[in-house]
């Protein structure tokens, strides 16, 4: 499929990675349009039923991103979010998708560079998977 466009939901904390996509923007960073930001207040208020939501409606990858560890303004909302990613990561096989379609990362609000290569290197890395397993099925 060479003229894929993985559609790729990223739910990022308003503190830390929203602004870094912000500073991103304002900087002129090129980065691809395939990003779809949802802007949340903090990664732990990602509840899993979302990240599930936006894979059965055609999401083909998934990012949660904030702010790195210790920063966290909910002080512990990153962590909650890490430990419910990793489940994900497990749970998500039995509904049939590939567990490398959803990321978490940490970016800081300054890291726009960071923000930019980051959602650069994810679109490659998901064009080099494919569509979603669920797109895959809608064709058939
Ligand atoms: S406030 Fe940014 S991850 Fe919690």
């Amino acid at each position: 499929m060479e003229d894929f466009e993985p559609i790729i939901i990223a739910f990022v904390c308003n503190w830390c990675t929203y602004t870094a996509a912000d500073l991103a923007g304002t900087s002129r960073l090129l980065y691809p349009a395939n990003v779809r930001l949802v802007r949340v207040m903090c990664t732990g208020m990602v509840d899993p039923k979302y990240v599930v939501k936006a894979f059965l409606e055609g999401a083909d990858a998934v990012l949660v991103s904030g702010c790195h560890p210790g920063d966290c303004h909910y002080i512990n909302g990153n962590f909650k979010a890490r430990r419910r990613i990793k489940l994900l990561k497990e749970i998500l096989p039995q509904f049939g998708f590939d567990d490398k379609r959803l990321k978490l990362t940490w970016i800081g609000a300054s890291d726009g560079i960071q923000f930019a290569e980051t959602m650069s290197r994810l679109v490659s890395d998901i064009k080099a998977i494919g569509p979603s397993e669920a797109k895959m099925q809608m064709v058939i």
